[in-house]
Formats: structure tokens, sequence, C-alpha cells
């Protein structure tokens, strides 16, 4: 089955809003694998929020220590790991997950990014401008970079189990 044969983390990359968290937890209790969220790992080592980091620290702090926490998840062995939308945009990064993991970019259409994304308020990027036009410039921006994913999934308006399956099945 496929539990057996995975054998690295599978890497949750996307857009903001896609559902990596939500998709990823469910993909692994399917599994029976250890779930980790990127975001909540550095909040947790850092004892601050994202938007405090941002604000207090700034960006280019963040990304540092999301590449940190990022490199740590790689070494866990076979776990499904949600990380930031931003996070796979970094090349030091992004060449640490694509040599250790199985990399799938989730993805969606701008509506339903929206959509996700409008229901919280606690994304920094999203604070300083208009939602839609943030999400339609930064999708745009990072496609070239989340195509390089091993594998692609896409993840429609509807049910977020139905996502899961086609996860598994791009897995198999
Ligand atoms: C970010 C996405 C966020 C979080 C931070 C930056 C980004 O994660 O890491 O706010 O650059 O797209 P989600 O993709 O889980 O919202």
């Amino acid at each position: 089955d496929i539990r057996r044969r995975i054998n690295r983390p599978v890497v949750l990359v996307g857009m903001m809003g896609v559902g990596k968290s939500t998709v990823g937890k469910k993909l692994a209790a399917l599994l029976q694998l250890p779930f980790f969220d990127a975001d909540d790992e550095i909040e947790a080592a850092a004892q601050l929020s994202i938007s405090e980091i941002f604000d207090q620290f700034g960006e280019s702090y963040f990304r540092d220590g999301e590449r940190r926490v990022i490199a740590r998840l790689m070494d866990k062995g076979p776990a499904v790991v949600a990380t930031g939308g931003g996070a796979f945009i970094q090349n030091e990064t992004r060449e640490l997950v694509l040599e250790k993991s199985v990399s799938i970019w989730l993805d969606s259409d701008e509506e339903t990014l929206v959509e996700r994304v409008t229901r919280k308020d606690t994304r920094p990027l999203l604070r300083d401008g208009n939602p839609r036009d943030i999400v339609s410039r930064l999708k745009q921006e990072r496609e070239p970079y989340y195509r390089k994913a091993a594998l692609h999934v896409v993840s429609d308006s509807g049910p977020h189990q139905h996502t899961v399956l086609k996860i598994l099945e791009a897995l198999d």
C-alpha cells in the first residue's frame, strides 16, 4: 500500500488559503503519519505569532526561521508537512524540500483562494491592501516556483476530503 512506500516527508506547498494545513492534517490521519505545520512550529519556537514575528523582526528574519524549521522537519522521516505559502519561493528552502521530500503543489483557482483567505485575518501579507489583488499578484509571481514541485494536485472549491483523495492518487 501507499503508506509502506512513503519513505520521506510529503510536503505540501502552494498559495495561502489553498488548504495546506487542513488537507495535510487529514492526509496524515489517513496515512497514519505524523503531521507538522511549519508555521505552527515557527510560532512555537519564537513564542510569537507569525504577525508578531513580521512586525517585530521583519519578513527576512521570518524566512530565516522558516528555513531552519523546515530543514529540521525534513529529517523526521515519513510525515506530512504543511509549509507557509512563501516557503517554497525561497531558493534555499525550496532546494532543501526538493532534495529531501516528495513535494506536492496544492493549487486552486483565484476565486477559491480569495474566498478561503478572507475567512481569517491573521496573515501579515494581506494586511496592507485588497486581499483579492494581493492573492492575484502573489499567485502570478509564485507559480513558476510552485511548478517545480514533484507533484501537482488541484484543489477545487468542494470539500477538502476530495483533495485528500486526489493526493493519494498522485502519490500512488
Ligand atoms: C505566507 C503564508 C503564510 C505564512 C506567512 C507568509 C506567504 O502561510 O507563512 O504569513 O508568504 O504566503 P499560509 O500559506 O499557511 O497562509
